[in-house]
């Protein structure tokens, strides 16, 4: 049996694959089982932090399995506690839980709020608020939480408790008369939901009526993290602060880790017992973060803005391109032919492209090469302004 009746045979199908496999790869480069070559402007869906097989990471995720691979968290690893404090150090917030995926770093978010308001406000204030447009993950709970309907719709009941608003401030106003609630989910980003950047003006007001009526913000960055937008988590592009913040996905570069972040406010509200997860804090995934942590300094910080800039000016006026969404190397194009089409003509032309509902999405390594990032945007032109 070849590979592709293999994986259709035995691989339960909710992934609707590309028709080539991955083989190999260097940076910004893989291969496919017959060796051709593609510019990978996807990074694992914005997780390969610094590309396929990059050479920091791989050292820093041998040693650790050469020394012990996981322990249960009933005992101390040095990892675990290290990246831990490194976050904190980066971000001001106090403590961090962490778990495998960005839907369990929501999950844990949203735990710790609704513990938080039952602790400080009562029984009834449990309403989480998201936003319509939004993706949070895929369990039943993070389901409840993704304020796009057609995700909802198979499977019913979802967890109670959610309510979705536009992102404006007279949406939250009126959800506050009607709802006790106990905390606002926001991706500063919205990636899923077709890349769209939400407005500074209601982050910036909305932080500000969520302290003042003890609402805790909740940032989700797991696509957004870990110095995705140009900045180390997106919140710092907006001068907000948020009470916990989720990320995942490029956190440790290609191994599985979730963080939720625990502002003051919130650090103890969990305590013994209240969340676990076998595999957070994973020695080897820790390990990984770290190596991946870091290297996201200013300059490296500076260097992704700049590739943005590169980006954009390289699509400014491009035929067939409407407009460019994102920030940082999160963008989206909104093109005159149907995103899918373009995704499938690149891989054609060697360039691997992910789509954001009708947007072609772009989120390639953070330390890709300018020269590479701009064959790619040529090329994706070149598709672009084709009939
Ligand atoms: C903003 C956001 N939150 C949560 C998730 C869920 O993350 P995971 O697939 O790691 O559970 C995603 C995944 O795309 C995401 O983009």
């Amino acid at each position: 049996m070849d590979l592709k009746t293999l994986d259709a045979t035995f691989v339960a199908p909710t992934y609707r694959r590309f028709p080539i496999e991955i083989v190999r790869g260097s940076g910004s480069i893989v291969y496919d089982e017959k060796g051709k070559s593609y510019i990978d402007l996807t990074s694992g869906i914005g997780v390969t932090s610094f590309g396929v097989a990059d050479e920091t990471w791989q050292k820093a995720v041998t040693q650790q399995i050469s020394l012990v691979q996981h322990m249960s968290n009933l005992y101390y690893t040095e990892p675990c506690a290290h990246l831990a404090a490194l976050l904190c150090e980066k971000t001001g917030m106090k403590k961090v839980f962490f778990s495998n995926s960005g839907a369990e770093a929501n999950e844990c978010a949203i735990k710790v709020a609704r513990k938080y308001a039952f602790d400080n406000h009562g029984e009834d204030c449990f309403t989480i608020a998201t936003l319509n447009g939004s993706f949070h993950g895929r369990t039943l709970t993070t389901l409840a939480a993704t304020g796009q309907a057609h995700y909802h719709e198979l499977f019913q009941p979802l967890t109670p408790g959610f309510i979705h608003i536009d992102p404006t401030m007279e949406a939250l106003r009126e959800a506050a008369k009607t709802h006790k609630i106990a905390a606002l989910i926001v991706e500063c980003i919205q990636g899923e939901g077709g890349v769209v950047n939400l407005p500074q003006e209601f982050l910036k007001e909305a932080r500000a009526f969520t302290k003042e009526h003890d609402i805790l913000l909740i940032c989700d960055e797991v696509q957004t993290g870990n110095g995705r937008t140009g900045q180390l988590y997106a919140y710092m592009n907006y001068g907000i602060e948020p009470d916990i913040v989720s990320t995942a996905k490029g956190l440790a570069g290609g191994l599985p880790l979730g963080a939720t972040l625990l502002s003051e406010k919130v650090q103890n509200t969990l305590g013994f017992g209240d969340h676990g997860s076998t595999f957070g804090g994973n020695p080897v995934c820790c390990a990984a973060a770290l190596s991946i942590l870091q290297r996201i300094d200013e300059q490296l910080l500076a260097q992704v803005r700049e590739k943005s800039e590169l980006l954009r000016e390289a699509f400014q006026n491009a035929k067939g391109i409407q407009s460019v969404s994102g920030m940082g190397l999160m963008l989206g194009l909104a093109t005159d032919r149907p995103a899918g089409e373009i995704v499938s003509a690149l891989i054609e032309r060697g360039v691997l492209c992910l789509t954001a509902k009708d947007k072609v999405r772009l989120l390639p390594a953070l330390n890709i090469p300018n020269d590479t990032l701009l064959t790619a945007a040529e090329i994706i032109k070149e598709v672009c302004a084709e009939k």
